[in-house]
């Protein structure tokens, strides 16, 4: 993986074999040198000491994102292409009712650049096929507990099975707390939340541990959320896992990580990592973005004025000030952005649809931004 020598500002370092990606030349303009005429390093070289760096990618963007994904980190995720809507979007547990070419293409991606792959995700109330909860008649949300709890069974021992040895880990469950209590809109919920279990744990998540660990005891299994840093979701979540914990079934949390430049509070996010891995857990940041709109702010700007850049830096800075303390680090097993560079992000699509935002730290023309300096040097 490693076969590149990169001079740095007076250290040598070795980076990520896709580098040769810009040499061989595709439709990617290899980056220009930093503010100090240095070479850009890789983020997986530099944070090797400390935990891998990943990214989520599609097969539009293993095209479009290739060679800078491979120069840039060492652990992929798909955005989209483990999710039940995309994988498995028809009834049935016959091979051809599952849909696994691009979720392989990007696990073959990954194993040709020696990166890992983590596994996202086996349960979320969104990008869910309405017949996993539909009755025998096609009725809406009109299958019985049973039921929903045997497609997920199949669903979970299926998917298992194939990526086996492949993905390192899976966010198992994904956003089954609300910011109140759990969430009961999910047709998850509705469907197959009531819990038996004694301490409030809705069944189907509880059982989609279970099933996952049956199936194979050695992948690493993760509960994955947005806001569960700080406040009251903080405490749920801290509970939940650690009755989870207990009952063996859970290995990590991941705290998604998707914040504005003005509202991230990276010492509450050090924090947090540290009292999750208290609980002897693994703890990831799974989906690290920095949008530069405040929340509630519909307004749109045509490019990144100087100031937020600088914002934006800051605060990419100080996060990874915090993750390289000792604590941190220790306890902090990858930290994973949501993307890689500002051509292709979720965020253009939420909450302004059509809005473009700049959240990553390599721009539009894969060139690295002020944040990502601030990533890369300290
Ligand atoms: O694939 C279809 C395409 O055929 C169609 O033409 C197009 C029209 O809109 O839609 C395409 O599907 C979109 C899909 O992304 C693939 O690009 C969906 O509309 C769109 O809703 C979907 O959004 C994804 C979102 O999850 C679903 O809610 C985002 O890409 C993805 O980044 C986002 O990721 C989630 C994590 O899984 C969990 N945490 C939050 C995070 C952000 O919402």
């Amino acid at each position: 993986m490693r076969d590149r020598v990169h001079v740095l500002v007076g250290i040598t370092i070795l980076a990520t074999s896709a580098g040769n990606a810009f040499a061989a030349g595709g439709t990617e303009s290899a980056p220009a040198p930093g503010p100090a005429g240095e070479a850009v390093p890789s983020l997986a070289v530099l944070y090797k000491p400390y935990f891998p760096i990943g990214a989520a990618l599609g097969g539009a963007t293993i095209a479009t994102q290739g060679a800078l994904l491979a120069a840039q980190v060492n652990s992929l995720v798909a955005e989209n292409d483990m999710k039940w809507e995309v994988i498995h979007p028809v009834s049935g547990n016959e091979p051809a009712d599952y849909n696994f070419g691009p979720a392989d293409k990007i696990v073959a991606f990954a194993q040709d650049h020696g990166m890992l792959a983590r596994g996202h995700n086996l349960v979320w109330h969104q990008q869910v096929p309405a017949w996993v909860f539909a009755g025998a008649d096609g009725t809406p949300l009109s299958a019985t507990k049973a039921e929903v709890l045997a497609r997920l069974q199949e669903h979970i021992t299926t998917l298992l099975r194939h990526f086996k040895d492949e993905v390192y880990c899976w966010d198992v469950v994904n956003e089954a707390l609300s910011d109140r209590s759990w969430r009961t809109d999910s047709p998850w919920h509705k469907t197959a939340g009531s819990s038996t279990g004694g301490d409030g744990i809705p069944d189907y998540v509880e059982k989609a541990f279970e099933y996952a660990r049956e199936v194979d005891p050695s992948v690493k299994l993760f509960y994955n959320d947005y806001g569960i840093e700080s406040g009251s979701k903080f405490e749920r979540a801290f509970a939940f896992a650690k009755a989870l914990k207990a009952k063996g079934l859970l290995d990590g949390i991941g705290i998604q990580g998707h914040w504005s430049i003005y509202s991230v509070d990276p010492k509450a996010v050090g924090r947090a990592i540290e009292r999750f891995a208290s609980l002897g857990l693994q703890v990831q940041i799974t989906e690290l973005d920095l949008s530069v709109y405040r929340w509630g702010d519909s307004s749109s700007l045509a490019s990144l004025p100087p100031d937020r850049a600088e914002l934006q830096a800051r605060r990419y800075g100080e996060l990874f000030r915090v993750f390289r303390e000792e604590g941190v680090a220790r306890a902090l097993a990858g930290v994973t952005f949501w993307g890689i560079a500002d051509d292709h992000t979720w965020l253009d699509h939420f909450p302004v649809a059509g809005r473009k935002d700049r959240p990553l730290l390599f721009d539009e023309r894969h060139q690295p931004k002020k944040a990502f300096w601030a990533v890369a040097r300290w």
